[in-house]
């Protein structure tokens, strides 16, 4: 846990700051001041190009290529991979004077400065140029992504001459010619492009995978037109002239419109794409750019009065958390139709662009309690690529549905065989996805529609996956790898089969209320999936068989078999030298002793809290947490939030606290890669979850709200049951209320209140079972 925080950033309860430009620091803030709105992401990158280092990120949320690896002998490996693709650079920008080229690893400047404004989604530059004949000038880059339509976006550039009036020269594009970081090559063959007197749009086409981007612009502001670009073949762009004045500000602005079409799980076809690209142009003279920024600083003004975390008395967190909430909204809000969460959002190349059981796991509470509609899309993500679950399953000699571990359409992309083969929590992770979804909603709707059918394939896969003890007294998982990827080729890991056991139940359980509330399409349901009342009788009889590794005893339950008895290793004696581990231990080394990565045991403790007693969760907390090393960034907010349940509550807070501010202090010196999205989600549920006690896998809605010491008090909000509720907590206790007045019934340590529009008021209590 020996992580340093890099502070960088000025402290701000609404801004992210940068004062100062230092280019070894610039990759960081590159992905740092991304910008995203679930269609698209674009790095804060310099527009006006760069020479040092940098990654001209620009994503379409399912805009992705292929790459073909070398075949397997063996059945089942993965040999291709998908990854989301670089794709335009619609920011496109040179500036000249006197025929010097501004590019800040080279000009002279002063008075350095970003801001992302988390309240408005505006994220700004500025900066005075000194050319090299001394002329200097101010400059400031504005850009936002439209959050109402998100194929829109705006870049603003004003410029003002401190010493000077003459001539600044500015070319202005789309540019396809950038490569991908991870392949090193253009991705990119180009369809066609065109300009007018203020307009160029163009049309990109990926080598492999023939997905399309569109991408046109309207530019306006204080300028005359010169000409047209021709830096490369894969850029269109326009040359225009500003004519400044000394002491005054020209303008110079454009609106986009991006439009991307992936070929698969879209519904509408590649005409119909093209004929949007016919009018995208025409459609931007209804907009202006300052309505559009307005427009979407609306939206974000609304989602913080439902999302906003409020912090008193820390505004190191109260700045971190805010980020987190805002790269939440940023990644995802349920709009685009096959969008996904992928591990780093649309801010970087690492981890592919892919999705994984992170997904249900850690983001979708956020989605549930913030937005719900977002949160029923991405489990349509699962509905609509389970044919290719399906064939992942055969690959791997199962019946049913076997969800991939890494991906990005659905088709299993991670090329390391233990883990796309062994590791099956991606697949309970919708089960459990739809479960808490459920749960939480009671949208028995959306589960019968769209959660049985994935509901009786995931049953199918874990009916067939599994297998019986030598003695066929217990069914279990053999030779698996669970949530802690440092025990490769296990048998009966106890959260595989813990999961397994809750998804056959849950299975059962929602086609019996099917079957009791609709007893006149059952049938039909038997016959569309061709279910028995066997094949039914045997998933129960599996579930309860199934093994669960437990020690009456000590009430520890044991991670797999034969773990109690691995080697031990007293990690606290691990040099800080040798992390991250897996690029200092040798992969089998770190397999071999009892030594664990993340959460296991402790992870269906927490997901599943309300079957266990905190005495339980104590042992096992006790038991597990000095074993573990938190090499995923995942793992902290998950032992925070069961510490805070047993009382830990300084422990918890050393936990928590990276959490909020794992990318805005670069703890893990990997910001630059892009962000920890699924980490920042993390985040958001360590307070909610830790410090607010909140429980949300009960019949009821609970809360056991406790405070930080550090803390004079914090707020967040809930959206459940038709209302948004609001929870105040300060050093006396807690505060609940209704936003819109709704009556709305939930727990708070242990006791049912109906709460609304008025706050009723709680002192803390602390539970001991
Ligand atoms: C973790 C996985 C996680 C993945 C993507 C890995 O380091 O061990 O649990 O799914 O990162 O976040």
């Amino acid at each position: 846990m020996a992580k340093i925080a890099d502070k960088y950033f000025v402290t701000d309860p609404w801004n992210i700051i940068e004062e100062g430009f230092n280019p070894e620091y610039s990759s960081v803030s590159e992905s740092i001041f991304s910008l995203g709105n679930e269609y698209m992401g674009v790095r804060g990158y310099f527009e006006e190009g760069y020479s040092g280092k940098s990654l001209i990120g620009s994503y379409f949320n399912g805009i992705y290529e292929r790459q073909e690896g070398e075949r397997s002998a063996y059945k089942g490996m993965v040999n291709i991979t998908e990854f989301m693709v670089n794709s335009v650079n619609w920011l496109y920008l040179r500036i000249k004077i006197d025929d010097e080229i501004l590019d800040l690893s080279n000009s002279k400047i002063k008075d350095f400065k970003r801001v992302l404004n988390l309240y408005t989604g505006v994220f700004t530059r500025s900066f005075v140029w000194i050319t090299k004949s001394g002329k200097e000038i101010f400059l400031e880059f504005e850009r936002y992504l439209c959050m109402m339509d998100a194929h829109l976006a705006g870049q603003k550039l004003e410029i003002k001459p401190l010493n000077f009036s003459g001539d600044i020269i500015i070319e202005a594009g789309l540019d396809f010619s950038n490569p991908h970081e991870m392949v090193r090559e253009n991705l990119w063959n180009l369809e066609d492009k065109k300009t007018d007197e203020l307009s160029c749009r163009i049309l990109g086409s990926t080598i492999g995978t023939k997905q399309k981007v569109f991408s046109c612009c309207k530019f306006s502001g204080d300028m005359t037109t010169m000409g047209d670009l021709k830096a490369s073949s894969k850029i269109v762009g326009k040359i225009f002239r500003v004519s400044l004045q000394e002491g005054k500000v020209s303008t110079f602005k454009r609106i986009v419109k991006n439009i991307s079409w992936n070929g698969a799980r879209q519904s509408r076809s590649l005409c119909e794409f093209y004929s949007e690209c016919e009018t995208a142009l025409s459609s931007l003279e209804e907009y202006d750019y300052e309505f559009l920024k307005k427009s979407s600083a609306e939206w974000w003004k609304n989602t913080w009065d439902i999302s906003d975390i409020e912090i008193k008395g820390d505004e190191l967190n109260q700045q971190g958390i805010r980020y987190c909430i805002f790269q939440m909204h940023q990644t995802y809000h349920g709009v685009q139709e096959g969008a996904v969460i992928g591990a780093k959002g649309l801010t970087g190349e690492a981890y592919s662009g892919n999705t994984f059981w992170d997904t249900e796991t850690y983001c979708l509470p956020f989605y549930i309690f913030n937005n719900v509609k977002a949160a029923k899309q991405l489990l349509m993500f699962r509905y609509d690529t389970l044919e290719e679950a399906k064939k992942r399953a055969k690959e791997l000699d199962c019946e049913g549905a076997f969800y991939p571990i890494a991906t990005i359409s659905g088709k299993e992309c991670c090329t390391l065989w233990q883990h796309a083969s062994l590791q099956l929590q991606a697949t309970t992770a919708v089960a459990y996805g739809l479960w808490h979804y459920e749960n939480v909603t009671k949208d028995k709707e959306f589960i019968y529609t769209y959660g049985i059918p994935m509901l009786i394939e995931i049953a199918r896969m874990l009916a067939s996956r599994g297998d019986w003890n030598n003695d066929r007294t217990y069914y279990g998982y053999y030779g698996v790898m669970g949530p802690d990827e440092f025990q490769m080729m296990v048998n009966n890991n106890c959260y595989t089969n813990y999961l397994g056991k809750e998804t056959l139940d849950y299975t059962l359980q929602v086609l019996n209320q099917y079957r009791e509330t609709r007893p006149d399409n059952y049938d039909n349901i038997l016959e569309k999936y061709n279910l028995t009342k066997t094949e039914l009788d045997y998933w129960q009889k599996i579930s309860e068989k199934m093994f669960i590794p437990y020690d009456e005893e000590r009430k520890i339950y044991e991670q797999h078999e034969g773990f109690f008895h691995l080697p031990h290793v007293d990690v606290d004696k691990i040099p800080t030298t040798d992390f991250p581990l897996y690029h200092h231990w040798t992969y089998d080394r770190i397999y071999r002793n009892d030594m664990i990565k993340q959460p296991d045991v402790l992870m269906f403790l927490f997901l599943y809290n309300d079957r266990f007693s905190t005495d339980v969760i104590k042992k096992n907390y006790e038991y597990y947490t000095p074993r573990c090393i938190h090499e995923s960034s995942l793992s902290p907010s998950v032992h925070s939030i069961l510490a805070t349940q047993i009382g830990k509550d300084k422990v918890a807070y050393d936990f928590f606290g990276f959490a909020t501010r794992m990318d805005l202090d670069n703890y893990n010196r990997n910001t630059h890669e892009g962000l920890h999205t699924t980490s920042i989600a993390a985040a958001w549920m360590n307070i909610v979850y830790g410090f607010g006690g909140m429980r949300s896998d009960g019949k009821m809605l609970k809360f056991a709200p406790s405070i930080p010491d550090k803390w004079e008090g914090y707020s967040f909000c809930v959206t459940y049951a038709g209302d948004t509720i609001k929870v105040l907590i300060d050093k006396s206790g807690a505060s609940f209320h209704t936003l819109n007045g709704t009556n709305v019934k939930i727990k708070v340590y242990q006791k049912e209140y109906t709460i609304n529009g008025n706050e009723i008021k709680l002192p803390f209590v602390f539970e001991e079972e």
